[in-house]
């Protein structure tokens, strides 16, 4: 089958955050962009990040970016890499401004400066007291970035594919990356978008879980390329659970509602979190507060008829405040837990939020990986940021508000190493004979397929073995037959098939690509948190409760073909100041 092709300098793949970001940059510097979604651009998932953007901008209190880096380390469980964590958190207060400038709607303080609000682990002093750090807009703050890149790159004359699915990296036999396979999910047709750079900005995948905050969109389409390609997964073992998803439901609540002075109560209405975290209380990192949460419910001081989730109250700061402050929670609360949150609290639980492993990249959004040569080395043409890409600036467990700051920092920093690579890259290499032939090959599987299984009963089956065996908690039991059941359900996505295909549209084709991406995440998350013989950050082992640096101060390296891991060392030396050595993490 003949193939159409089209050609760019650059090829983003993901229109939320980073993929935005990177592709102003690029625009602006006169590369041709081409940006594609599976969705209208502002719609991606950042739309619904709500809470802020971390950077040190001291405008309600004395603040400065080495606290910051300092609460990033602590907060990453001494897993982050700290020569990357000192570049983002140095870089945030222009990526904001900038962004200010870009026109983004922040709330204002009193004084006309950007309103900021405290957060999770954001610290004054290097641990010592609370800081207002977070730059918000009400509690949209995701939806306003989104619409304010937007708005920047139609300005730019970015090219956006709307509603095209990338499906495999084209590569050629020396492992160089030449651009994307992709389907335009209307038509059904297969394109080549061929490129000197790629750049994968695909967010996240929560949908792996069966109670996730992440839109359906999240299946980890960038990580799944990158596996196929034989391209390893870094630190997949540390998903965040957030605090508070909607009891039910998962939809995200803010953790903004604990920095305007919300708290969690238990059955019994007292506030616990002092007993886990006497300092920070319930706005320690978000590691700390889910485990709260689960050890209350565990412990039978749960709510409601079955004890199996706790109460958000925050209508004690009053009508004017919830909707001044946080307008999107009440219309969250309303709709999803019917209840409203100036009369009555909101039942939340744990919910599925956030991938802190991905792609493995080094600051600069160039992938880093085994190679021509050696086991870590830049892979020519192939850059990743935000969600998808493992920098690792959030190590085990990631600070709220740095999610918004990495795509910032990541998809700009990335943009600018492009337009450098492409300096010396001035033209692109021709691509294999066989550019497309994964993709249609798995396309014609789909379509050929007889008496296979249902993609929605397979995907099921995913989720609720992500959820019931790689939760805030993890036994050494259910992680064992997690393995198992995770591989088995890997086999039988192979078998899928699209019923009555004669009626279906591209949707459930697309259903059945993108569970092929979560199979990808879901085994490595599984695989690797099973190996992982230590409890640190989000990985909470039963049988190994403590953090062992001596054995386990390293990144894991997750490669699907024959489903084995390699480990690589964390850097601990930053760019320009000393080291913060692990030692013991309290709130
Ligand atoms: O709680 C929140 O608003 C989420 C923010 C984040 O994940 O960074």
């Amino acid at each position: 089958m003949a193939v159409a092709k089209r050609t760019f300098d650059v090829v983003v793949v993901g229109a939320g955050g980073s993929g935005m970001r990177a592709a102003l940059q690029l625009a602006q510097a006169g590369l041709k962009v081409a940006v594609l979604s599976k969705v209208f651009p502002t719609r991606s998932h950042t739309v619904a990040a709500q809470g802020g953007i971390a950077a040190s901008l001291g405008n309600v209190n004395e603040d400065n970016w080495h606290w910051h880096m300092y609460d990033t380390v602590k907060g990453s469980d001494y897993l982050g890499d700290q020569d990357a964590i000192e570049f983002m958190c140095r870089a945030a207060p222009e990526v904001v401004y900038e962004l200010e400038h870009f026109g983004m709607p922040f709330d204002r303080l009193e004084s006309g400066k950007i309103y900021q609000r405290p957060f999770g682990g954001h610290m004054q002093e290097y641990g010592k007291n609370p800081v207002q750090r977070a730059c918000a807009a009400a509690d949209r703050t995701g939806h306003a970035m989104l619409h304010t890149l937007y708005q920047q790159n139609v300005k730019a004359n970015t090219n956006f594919f709307i509603e095209w699915m990338a499906l495999d990296l084209i590569r050629d036999e020396t492992g160089d990356v030449l651009g994307v396979t992709a389907l335009e999910i209307e038509t059904g047709e297969v394109m080549m978008f061929a490129a000197r750079a790629t750049l994968f900005a695909t967010g996240g995948a929560g949908r792996i879980f069966h109670s996730s905050t992440n839109a359906f969109i999240n299946t980890g389409d960038g990580l799944g390329m990158a596996a196929r390609a034989g391209i390893p997964l870094e630190d997949m073992e540390f998903f965040q659970f957030h605090p508070t998803g909607v009891y039910g439901a998962g939809v995200l609540i803010t953790e903004g509602v604990r920095g305007e002075g919300g708290y969690l109560v238990n059955r019994h209405g007292e506030r616990f979190m002092p007993k886990y975290a006497p300092n920070a209380k319930d706005l320690a990192s978000r590691d700390v507060v889910s485990r709260a949460m689960t050890i209350e419910i565990n412990e039978g001081r749960g709510c409601g008829p079955h004890n199996d989730h706790v109460m958000l109250k925050l209508d004690h700061l009053g009508e004017e405040v919830i909707k001044q402050r946080l307008p999107g929670i009440r219309e969250i609360a309303l709709k999803f837990a019917h209840v409203d949150p100036a009369k009555s609290p909101i039942p939340v639980v744990p919910t599925a939020h956030y991938m802190m492993g991905g792609i493995p990249t080094n600051y600069h959004g160039q992938v880093v990986a085994p190679y021509k040569t050696g086991p870590d080395e830049v892979v020519n043409g192939l850059y990743a940021a935000g969600e998808c890409a493992c920098v690792s600036v959030h190590g085990a467990n990631r600070l709220g508000c740095n999610s918004l700051l990495d795509l910032l920092v990541f998809g700009r920093e990335a943009a600018r190493q492009i337009i450098e690579d492409l300096k010396s890259n001035p033209h692109l290499k021709p691509l294999p004979p066989d550019a497309a032939e994964r993709p249609l090959s798995r396309l014609s599987r789909l379509d050929s397929q007889k008496n296979g299984e249902r993609v929605a009963e397979v995907g099921e089956a995913m989720r609720r073995t992500m959820q019931k065996h790689c939760g805030v908690f993890r036994f050494p039991d259910l992680l064992k037959e997690g393995v198992e059941e995770i591989v088995a359900v890997a086999e039988r996505v192979a078998h899928t098939e699209i019923q009555d295909k004669s009626r279906v549209f591209n949707t459930a084709r697309i259903e059945a690509l993108e569970l092929d991406n979560l199979i990808e995440v879901a085994k490595a998350t599984m695989i690797a948190a099973d190996a992982r013989k230590e409890s640190r950050g989000a990985h909470a082992r039963e049988d190994y409760p403590g953090r062992d640096d001596e054995n386990w101060l390293k990144h894991s390296l997750f490669f699907s073909e024959g489903n084995r891991l390699d480990y690589k060392p964390v850097r601990l030396k930053p760019l320009s100041v000393d080291s913060f050595p692990p030692k013991a993490r309290v709130y």
